[in-house]
């Protein structure tokens, strides 16, 4: 059997010089994509933007619980080597520590995923030194942080301004010393993605959070353009599926109006 990335493993992966190389991370909900994916990544995150790429919502604030438990054991299930990481949905972990290690205790039990991704900074510090205390590993998610969608206003880039990129940095800290093992930062230049790189003792993952980063993560739908809605700035598509997914359906749809399909190969016959 194959041996899964650890924490351990995954805080060595702190960047010290050039020889070594960044984390590779993708987002993945479906056991389809996990089998695709398992030998070429060092993570998998399955995230919560399963609500909007997976099941159609405008943003990610549906989602439950059980939505992630399906996803994250099918994820498992369907991969041998990547460390997998299962998203705590909005509404699960934001009330006390307690709540939090409640949700995310579940998570791991019914998925077998190895640790649980939350976003917030400073004011999730007792939070994650909570779990982590008791034997659940987080990994942080700073910057734009899509359960902030209706305080926020919007996705928007954020740690524009000076006072907000020292707030970025702060936050990194404080979930970096209350036990995190690597963080998720999102949508911020590359200026302040590399000050928090710098300033943190575990690996920082960029998703739009420029080259710096000790590692990078992207939405494997969007790599492939499976998820044609909306593209952000920081997206790099190598493929496009979409277009070939349209070509193989407008042909099925063409022949079985035309009668061209079923053909003979494609019956069942009694026997004579
Ligand atoms: O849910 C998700 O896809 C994420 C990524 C943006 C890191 O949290």
């Amino acid at each position: 059997m194959d041996k899964r990335l650890t924490v351990r493993d995954i805080r060595k992966r702190k960047l010290m010089d050039d020889t070594q190389e960044p984390i590779v991370s993708l987002v993945c909900y479906t056991s389809q994509m996990a089998r695709l994916i398992n030998d070429h990544v060092d993570v998998i995150l399955v995230g919560d933007s399963l609500g909007m790429t997976i099941y159609g919502y405008h943003n990610t604030l549906s989602v439950t619980l059980d939505m992630m438990i399906n996803h994250g054991a099918a994820v498992v299930r369907s991969t041998t080597k990547p460390h997998i990481v299962v998203d705590m949905p909005f509404g699960s972990y934001e009330e006390s520590p307690q709540v939090a290690f409640k949700s995310a205790s579940k998570i791991m039990r019914e998925t077998g995923a190895q640790s649980v991704k939350l976003e917030g900074g400073e004011e999730f510090a007792d939070t994650i030194k909570f779990m982590t205390q008791r034997g659940i590993p987080v990994m942080g998610h700073i910057g734009l942080m899509p359960q902030r969608i209706q305080t926020l206003g919007g996705f928007f880039t954020q740690g524009k301004t000076e006072k907000e990129s020292i707030r970025l940095i702060n936050d990194a800290k404080a979930i970096s010393e209350a036990g995190a093992f690597s963080m998720v930062v999102e949508a911020i230049p590359e200026e302040v993605a590399t000050k928090i790189t710098n300033s943190v003792e575990v690996p920082t993952i960029g998703i739009g959070g420029g080259r710096n980063c000790d590692g990078q993560i992207l939405v494997s739908h969007d790599i492939p353009n499976l998820y044609g809605d909306f593209t952000p700035k920081f997206v790099k598509k190598y493929g496009n599926i979409d277009e070939n997914i349209i070509t193989a359906i407008k042909k099925y749809s063409k022949e079985v109006r035309s009668k061209l399909f079923p053909t003979e190969k494609h019956i069942f016959t009694i026997k004579k």
